[in-house]
């Protein structure tokens, strides 16, 4: 049993949870008011039976005992892990030898990035030949201070300079490789990664270096270059700049979030120092989470109009999070105002004058640049401006398209009153009737309205950890069955995939750092690279799912949509279940707000299962293969 078993097997969630929430009996179940959000009538479902919990009202998450206390107590899950095993009386396995060696080399690659920074540095500093890379400096405005406090420094335009220096410090070449400064050679032997190019050390929240980028001196391509994956190194949960920003980011309760080294540089520079740099791909939820340690609200320098474009040029449809590797500067939009709900977070965006990197604007003035920050508009209002600045919002087409493109932004905010708010200012914009606008939101316009099958007496989510296990395992057998179930989803007009869906907190970690590994990974992905990725404990449980299911052939190839479906079909008829019992207590405590939500909801669960059960009983007649199959036809 793993440890995260074990826990939840002593543990009782109810016992945990009374310990922030009090909750009364309802049913078999217990219900309590929200800790995540204020309300009037407990909308918060504890479920004994299968250990969870759920809330019915704004939030509309859920999950077990660990992501509420990761939540709850703002951790991430090795924290969690650590709080319930103490409270649980489950000791913590020491740290087994495989585990202390992987450690031990996490420490000597450390030393080398920390070796060769120090060389880059020095070579930037004093060499003859980092003379061009001062005069560069200069150029860009980069004063001597700013220089030392990022460490930056200068790679020698020669082969092997770098790995003769720190072989010559007794470093094995074997280490040097795994920290990704040499390149093997095809033929045999190595060389330096960094060559003739301007040295950023990149370093983790205490400061460590883990990783280097590295910028050419003149147009020459690529413009930078980063350090690989390495066991140090994983570019999409990592923030530039952030070591030094911390403090700042704090203590203004703000993060400003910039596209590049240079424009942390600059910022910096001027005394803006809650500024970190994503690095040039798009803000992922691992970096978001990172930051939410320090606040709940971003703000996000974008490029003029790369929002814009990804949005109408893409299609909005398109643009929800897939896996497509293509580098796009800025998650889409339904992605970031996911992110705003998941993480509870606040995002605002700023728009910078086009053609502008924050770089070239607080160069000319630190004032404008603070006035832009100010100004950021929330999420969704800057989607409405970017969104239509190009359309005629006097013409039928013009109208139309606008409410295309909004309609599935606003879909995606959690919150109903902020959901309200914006669909008021979409009906307007576009002088249409906020109901109209509402039916074509909940899709009661275009979707026929099933009649929902009354089930047996549910008791939370029977089966339910099962078929998320398999799930799961399916995508990560095969990554490509997400997009695939994606998709799927998308047709059906369901939620996309989330880790939401997964209501063990372990399998919720895995999947969501899964789906981030793959974005990061431009060729291809390797599942025991990818747990070398996890916290210990997961990577435990990890392996003990992959050994407990090992699906045959045959099973592998089942269908991933079926697998999906079933999952959701479970969690909307245990949420069903427990509707009543909540509309009915709504009622008798007059929360009118809360009982429309409830009706809104028990018809959208109605809807929603209707869809889904139609898809599952034609999927039985056409499985995956032949739908393939006519599709090529
Ligand atoms: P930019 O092209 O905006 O670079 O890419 P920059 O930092 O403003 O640099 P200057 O001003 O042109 O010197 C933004 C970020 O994207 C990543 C880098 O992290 C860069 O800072 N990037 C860009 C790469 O990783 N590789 C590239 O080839 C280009
Ligand atoms: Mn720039």
């Amino acid at each position: 049993m793993s440890v995260v078993d074990e826990i939840k097997e002593r543990l009782d969630i109810v016992d945990v949870i009374s310990g922030y929430v009090p909750l009364k009996k309802a049913g078999r179940n217990f219900k309590g008011l929200c800790p995540f959000h204020a309300e009037k009538t407990p909308s918060f479902i504890v479920f004994p039976d299968t250990q969870s919990w759920h809330c019915f009202g704004a939030c509309g998450t859920g999950g077990d005992v660990f992501s509420f206390i990761m939540k709850r107590e703002n951790l991430e899950f090795s924290e969690a892990l650590r709080l319930l095993a103490k409270r649980a009386g489950v000791e913590l396995a020491p740290r087994g030898a495989a585990e202390t060696a992987e450690e031990k080399r996490k420490e000597r690659l450390r030393e080398i990035n920390a070796a060769a920074a120090q060389y880059f540095h020095n070579l930037l500093l004093q060499s003859g030949e980092g003379a061009r890379a001062r005069e560069y400096l200069a150029e860009r405005a980069i004063a001597a201070e700013t220089v030392r406090a990022f460490q930056l420094g200068y790679a020698l335009d020669t082969w092997e300079a770098l790995k003769g220096h720190l072989v010559g410090r007794g470093y094995e070449v074997a280490d040097i490789l795994a920290a990704g400064l040499i390149v093997e050679r095809e033929g045999g032997g190595y060389y330096d990664r960094f060559r003739g190019r301007l040295i950023f050390p990149i370093r983790d929240m205490r400061g460590r270096v883990i990783g280097f980028g590295g910028r050419v001196l003149d147009d020459s391509q690529p413009k930078y270059l980063n350090s690989p994956q390495t066991p140090l190194f994983n570019k999409s949960s990592v923030l530039y700049g952030i070591d030094l920003a911390k403090g700042a980011i704090r203590r203004e309760n703000m993060a400003v979030i910039v596209e590049g080294y240079m424009d942390v540089l600059m910022a910096h520079q001027h005394g803006i120092a809650n500024v970190v740099a994503s690095m040039g791909t798009a803000l992922t939820e691992a970096q978001l989470r990172l930051l939410k340690r320090l606040t709940k609200k971003f703000t996000l320098a974008l490029d003029a109009d790369a929002a814009g474009d990804q949005a109408t040029l893409r299609g909005l449809a398109l643009a929800r999070e897939t896996l497509d590797h293509q580098v796009v500067p800025v998650p889409t939009p339904r992605g970031l105002i996911s992110y705003e709900g998941r993480l509870d977070a606040e995002i605002r965006i700023i728009t910078l004058p086009e053609g502008k990197d924050p770089d070239e604007v607080i160069r000319e003035s630190p004032d404008r640049w603070n006035e832009l920050v100010r100004k950021a508009l929330p999420v969704v209002d800057y989607y409405f401006e970017a969104l239509t600045t190009d359309l005629d919002l006097n013409s039928a087409k013009g109208k139309s398209e606008a409410v295309r493109r909004l309609l599935p932004i606003i879909r995606e905010i959690a919150d109903s009153t902020e959901q309200t708010h914006y669909l008021q200012k979409l009906s307007r914009l576009v002088r249409e009737d906020e109901r109209k606008l509402q039916a074509r939101l909940t899709g009661k316009a275009t979707k026929p309205k099933v009649l929902q099958k009354k089930g047996g007496p549910l008791s939370g989510l029977p089966g339910l950890p099962e078929a998320e296990k398999y799930c799961l395992l399916l995508f990560l057998k095969e990554p490509e069955l997400i997009l695939e179930a994606e998709a799927l989803l998308q047709e059906l007009g369901l939620e996309g995939l989330a880790p939401d869906d997964f209501d063990q907190a372990e399998n919720r970690e895995i999947f969501a750092a899964w789906r981030e590994y793959l974005k990061s990974q431009e060729n291809g992905c390797d599942l025991e690279e990818f747990q070398a990725t996890l916290d210990t404990p997961l990577q435990t449980c990890l392996s003990k799912l992959l050994a407990e299911y090992i699906p045959s052939e045959d099973e592998a190839a089942k269908d991933i949509g079926r697998s999906v479906l079933r999952l959701r079909e479970r969690k909307l008829r245990s949420r069903n279940e427990m509707l009543p019992f909540l509309q009915a207590e709504a009622e008798e405590q007059g929360d009118w707000e809360a009982l429309k939500q409830y009706r809104q909801m028990v018809e959208d669960n109605a809807n929603k299962l209707g869809r889904i059960q139609q898809a599952l009983k034609a999927r039985t007649l056409f499985g995956r293969r032949e739908a393939a199959h006519d599709n090529l036809l």
